[in-house]
């Protein structure tokens, strides 16, 4: 009897080891996992971050040709322009590439307006509604006058529209923009690096 209880247990024994191993295996593997993705996606972040050339330095603040003076109305009325520029991430240059685009719009004779189409909210593409004659960000309805003021009181957009440097009219005709973005969400005006 006693051999049998004796030699039952150690059989019981001799099983655990393994099932405990088998555990220990698969929780190390788990961590290690876990472990790996929480390093993988901020890694992934800060790439397509450094790759995104819009904020790579160089892009912002630099003048661009945009259009020709004779192509925006006489009236005021705005136009939107690309600004096309040559773009280049870490291995790979991109000649003629469209990298924003701007709210140009014709104050004097010789003079012209330039807005970012950007909304300082979240970052949505600013349109015009001729209809109302006022910039209008179809994400939440924020309206800004002609001059990029907001025209609302409850408006979402934290600040108006971002108005960019005068544009220096080149030649008499052609018209060259200081292109810069700013960063949305915030009532300070911040330039993007
Ligand atoms: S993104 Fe323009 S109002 Fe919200």
């Amino acid at each position: 009897m006693e051999n049998s209880s004796k030699s039952s247990c150690c059989r019981r024994c001799s099983a655990s080891p393994p099932k405990e191993s088998r555990r220990g295996f698969l929780t190390r593997a788990g961590a290690w996992i876990l472990g790996a993705f929480a390093l993988a996606v901020p890694s992934a972040i800060g790439i397509v971050s450094a790759l995104n050339p819009l904020r790579q330095k160089g892009q912002g603040g630099d003048f661009f040709r945009v259009a020709s003076l004779d192509v925006l109305p006489e009236d005021g009325t705005p136009r939107k322009f690309p600004i096309i520029a040559d773009r280049r991430d870490a291995w790979t240059l991109f000649p003629n590439e469209p990298i924003g685009s701007v709210w140009l719009r014709r104050v004097g004779a010789k003079k012209v307006k330039a807005l970012c189409i950007v909304c300082p909210h979240a970052g949505c593409f600013i349109g015009y509604d001729a209809k109302s004659n006022q910039f209008l960000c179809p994400c939440h309805l924020a309206y800004f006058d002609l001059d990029g003021i907001r025209t609302d009181a409850s408006s979402q957009s934290p600040r108006d529209m971002d108005a960019l440097d005068e544009p220096e009219i080149r030649d008499g005709k052609e018209v060259w923009v200081k292109f810069q973005n700013f960063q949305t969400g915030t009532p300070d005006k911040i330039a993007e690096a």
